[in-house]
């Protein structure tokens, strides 16, 4: 399923940014485009582009095994483990993120396929949030 949204508002400067992550499952691309002057944000921002695999791997979660290889693309540099708990389910989730985010997160790691180990954050749901808000993955 591809699920297109857009969304307009006041924005600090630091989420006036273009992303990727892909979960596995889920793949998450962000184009935004911000400006500064009074009512100015009436044209949705561009079409995000998929970038080119950038030679990277990282595991990925199909159900409860993480096995599965992913190809990383883009700006995702690193790896990212974590596990969520959905109506009392334990979900692995693995993938590949950029940097970005995994600032201050120890469910990152560097290198291929280092992300074999089940970690626990709060990370996830920050990624997740926007997601679970809009009955996405429900
Ligand atoms: C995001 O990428 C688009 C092209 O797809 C570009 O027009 C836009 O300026 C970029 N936004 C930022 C914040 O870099």
């Amino acid at each position: 399923n591809v699920y297109d949204v857009n969304f307009k508002g006041c924005a600090l400067p630091e989420r006036c940014v273009n992303r990727s992550l892909n979960l596995g499952l889920i793949q998450t691309l962000i184009s935004s485009s911000c400006c500064t002057t009074k009512l100015c944000n009436s044209a949705n921002a561009p079409e995000p582009v998929q970038s080119q695999p950038n030679g990277k791997s990282c595991f990925s979660c199909v159900g409860q095994s993480c096995t599965s290889s992913l190809a990383c693309t883009g700006n995702q540099d690193f790896c990212y483990s974590a596990s969520v708990t959905v109506d009392g389910q334990y979900i692995p989730v693995r993938g590949c993120v950029p940097k970005e985010m995994c600032q201050g997160h120890s469910s990152c790691c560097e290198g291929d396929l280092c992300n074999s180990a089940s970690s626990t954050s709060a990370g996830l749901l920050l990624i997740m949030a926007p997601l679970l808000s809009l009955g996405l993955l429900s």
